[in-house]
């Protein structure tokens, strides 16, 4: 079994898509290990993006993150990183396979409705900076 770390976006939940995405989550088998509902800071937002600072979108990315409350999860399932990575599809939306999360939710490369760690490293990272041991079930 493998744990991954997965977002819903300011934007998904402002359009009230969470439960929809909710519903593909428990659809495709992945068992939510913790989950809540938060308004990240600015610096909350740099700290989990800090890879990408030095990209030229690191600014809007972090407003656009910070705009209105996200859903932050666990999610676990065999193979659960390249799971849920199928599960959204290509991280700009134009590229993204008919049914997934992204190609159904997501307005562009930016508001692309959810997030998911790309490695086991990053998993580990992010599922820490978002949660403590007493949040997790299971
Ligand atoms: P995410 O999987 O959360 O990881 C980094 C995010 O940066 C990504 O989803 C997109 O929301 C955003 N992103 C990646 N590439 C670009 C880009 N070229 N322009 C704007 N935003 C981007």
């Amino acid at each position: 079994m493998q744990r991954t770390f997965a977002i819903i976006k300011p934007d998904a939940v402002a359009q009230g898509n969470a439960g929809a995405i909710l519903a593909e989550i428990e659809k495709n088998g992945f068992k939510i290990i913790a989950m809540k509902l938060m308004h990240l800071s600015r610096t909350q937002a740099e700290g989990f993006y800090a890879v990408h600072r030095e990209r030229p979108f690191f600014n809007d990315l972090v407003t656009f993150m910070t705009e209105g409350p996200v859903v932050a999860m666990i999610l676990q399932k065999e193979q659960a990183i390249k799971g849920w990575r199928d599960l959204m599809g290509a991280t700009n939306p134009e590229q993204a396979a008919e049914g997934t999360l992204r190609k159904r939710f997501a307005t562009n490369i930016e508001r692309n409705a959810v997030h998911g760690s790309d490695a086991e490293e990053t998993a580990a990272f992010e599922t820490r900076y978002f949660f403590n041991a007493m949040e997790m079930v299971g």
